[in-house]
């Protein structure tokens, strides 16, 4: 049976999320489930609402809900974590304004990942910053394999995505290949260099290639604040649509010449980035369920400067979690 941890379980992504995982999105329709929900005390009878919900749904899989506010509880026996609980920004807000207050989330979350779950865990960190909460995360569960904490930029891969099909008149089927480089941050860097469009080299399909370097990338990057702006709440359906999907990339063999994006531990990289950072490289996952940074993508010099800047932003913060 998979153990799925489910924090913020009464939140806005959350409840995009659950009855999707309880449906066997994730895992097929012959693999029995307990989900396993955290909240703070005071949305735990808003927990318990949803949990209600999920009862009603009779999904045939869900063998069994567990709530609580107490981490070492809900953590325990956990195969898959999503990370979810954690404060949004608001208007004018950049996600690392949010360090402070939901780094030490991560902190206990850690330490009962470490202490509870399966050895073998995989933990999608969402929760913003989700770069360096994941850091917080996983330095905090030393017996547990540093590779199996993930942070999410599997939703800028779709924005980005989406802004490329737009641009050409195509359906995001035909676009492969778009890496997320860096922090999930206004400095992330989408990156078509080595993205195919039906096949084809995406830079063939572009007469200009000053939309790339420009809207494109501040489209992508200011994706978020944008929602935040139009809906007055961050992105939440389609937050947990790529949570579910970031998971499915973790843990299901990528096609052959495929890659998709995730924040992963930098240790042992191949791109020369800083050792010590959650970043987001294009990755792929072997047969055996591991997952590896895909070597040898080229970088020009504008690249290259973008990226570092983005490395730069994450040293940043990981100066800024050292109190912690
Ligand atoms: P939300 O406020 O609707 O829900 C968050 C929930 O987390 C709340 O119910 C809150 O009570 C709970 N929570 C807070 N502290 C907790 C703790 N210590 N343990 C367990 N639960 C706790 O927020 P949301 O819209 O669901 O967003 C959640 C997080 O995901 C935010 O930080 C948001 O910025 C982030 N996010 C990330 C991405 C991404 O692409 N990486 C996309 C969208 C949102
Ligand atoms: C997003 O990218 O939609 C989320 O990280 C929420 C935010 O703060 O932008």
């Amino acid at each position: 049976m998979k153990k799925i941890v489910v924090t913020g379980g009464a939140g806005q992504i959350a409840y995009n999320l659950l009855f999707s995982l309880a449906n066997g999105d994730l895992f097929g329709s012959n693999e029995p489930l307990s989900l396993q929900l955290l909240e703070i005390p005071e949305a735990l009878p808003a927990l318990e609402g949803v949990k209600m919900e999920l009862e009603d749904c009779a999904f045939p899989l869900l063998q069994e809900i567990r709530i609580g506010s107490d981490p070492e509880k809900i953590f325990e026996g956990a195969t898959h974590a999503f990370l979810l609980g954690a404060k949004p920004r608001g208007p004018g807000m950049e996600r690392s304004d949010l360090l402070k207050e939901n780094g030490v989330i991560f902190i206990d979350q850690g330490k009962a990942l470490n202490r509870k779950a399966d050895k073998n865990v995989k933990v999608l960190v969402v929760g913003n910053p989700c770069n360096t909460n994941c850091l917080i995360a996983l330095k905090n569960a030393p017996d547990l394999n540093p590779r199996h904490f993930f942070a999410m930029t599997a939703l800028d891969e779709r924005r980005a995505q989406h802004q490329v099909a737009k641009k050409h008149g195509m359906g995001v089927k035909d676009v492969s290949k778009i890496t997320i480089w860096g922090n999930h941050s206004s400095t992330l860097v989408p990156d078509v260099s080595h993205a195919t469009i039906l096949g084809r080299p995406a830079k063939d399909h572009f007469s200009d290639p000053s939309w790339l370097r420009g809207e494109f990338v501040s489209t992508v990057q200011q994706r978020g604040a944008a929602i935040i702006k139009a809906r007055g709440k961050s992105s939440a359906a389609s937050a947990a649509h790529s949570a579910l999907n970031a998971m499915k990339s973790i843990i299901t063999p990528t096609l052959a010449g495929q890659w998709y994006s995730m924040g992963v531990y930098s240790k042992g990289n191949p791109y020369g980035i800083d050792q010590d950072l959650v970043f987001s490289f294009p990755c792929r996952t072997d047969v055996g369920g591991e997952v590896s940074i895909v070597p040898g993508l080229a970088w020009d010099d504008w690249l290259k400067e973008k990226i570092k800047l983005s490395e730069q932003e994450l040293q940043q913060e990981r100066e800024a979690i050292k109190p912690l």
